[in-house]
């Protein structure tokens, strides 16, 4: 997999951080500079491969996760997400009265409230709409939350990611996630972009490192290290600690900002959630 790339100018900015030479490229910029750049380093992989992690580029254990696929481990939890989707609140309404009535809303997430001026998260949602009916806020990282998640994402595969960036403001905020993407911190002074961008397709241990694109397009995930599904922001926890950093909050505005960066950096890929992985 270790593969000489030529990198063009945009993307040698891009990767280098996000110091003044960068500073104003726009998310259409970006995401031109990440497709030209992931082509090159993994060249025949088709757009939508990215969707499958690192399958997408691991030949080796792409047959065993193919099998997993079969006969997911995560089946039953998108039933136990659809018994949560029909049990009404003990107000009598449902999950359905926030969502217009469809389970099937991935392609609506995140989006720049514009009244609040805040990416709203799918995760966020489920917990607002809970609340308003009277309900208490679900854990985000793990347990019930990936139920419903899973039930969510299920019904959604299929819609293409499609993240929209309305107007200044939002755009402040795509690009604060985009700048916590490139910057390194933790023990080890990486960023994400040194093991998902510049690294991608190397090991790391017994792992082979996924590439950025399409990262965000299935969750929630079935682990079997954790031996049950995550959220997207578990993930993000896991990975501050693989660079020795200190996790954050799942959904703090930082995450959530972050989320709004890497979906963007994913539009045009299919959602093919939930999915399995090591
Ligand atoms: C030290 C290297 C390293 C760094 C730095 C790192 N990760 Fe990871 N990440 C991994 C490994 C290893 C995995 C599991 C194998 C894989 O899918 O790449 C992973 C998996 C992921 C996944 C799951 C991909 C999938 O398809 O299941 C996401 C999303 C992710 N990382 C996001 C991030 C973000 C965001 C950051 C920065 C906050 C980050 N990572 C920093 C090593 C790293």
């Amino acid at each position: 997999m270790k593969k000489t790339v030529l990198l063009t100018v945009a993307a040698v900015a891009l990767l280098a951080g996000y110091g003044a030479a960068f500073a104003d490229t726009s998310p259409d910029q970006d995401l031109k500079t990440w497709h030209t750049y992931f082509d090159k380093k993994f060249p025949g992989v088709d757009l939508q491969e990215y969707s499958n992690g690192v399958y997408a580029i691991d030949k080796v254990s792409r047959d065993s996760w193919e099998a997993i696929e079969e006969f997911p481990p995560y089946e039953p939890m998108i039933e136990d997400g659809e018994a949560m989707w029909n049990k009404p609140f003990a107000n009598g309404k449902t999950y359905a009265s926030c969502f217009h009535g469809t389970p099937a809303v991935a392609d609506k997430f995140p989006y720049w409230d514009l009244s609040r001026k805040m990416v709203i998260s799918l995760p966020l949602a489920i917990n607002e709409c809970r609340k308003a009916n009277g309900e208490k806020p679900l854990k985000y990282a793990k347990g019930p939350i990936t139920r419903l998640l899973a039930y969510m994402a299920y019904e959604s595969r299929g819609q293409v990611t499609d993240v929209k960036i309305p107007n200044k403001a939002a755009m402040a905020a795509y690009k604060d996630g985009r700048r916590y993407y490139f910057t390194r911190r933790g023990q080890l002074n990486f960023s994400c972009a040194t093991c998902h961008v510049q690294n991608a397709g190397m090991h790391v241990r017994t792992d082979i490192l996924s590439p950025a694109l399409g990262h965000t397009t299935g969750w929630p995930v079935y682990r079997s290290k954790w031996g049950d599904l995550g959220t997207l922001h578990r993930r993000f926890k896991g990975c501050h600690k693989q660079m020795r950093a200190k996790p954050p909050k799942p959904q703090i505005a930082e995450m959530r900002n972050l989320e709004y960066f890497l979906t963007y950096m994913s539009n045009g890929i299919e959602y093919n959630g939930p999915s399995a992985r090591k």
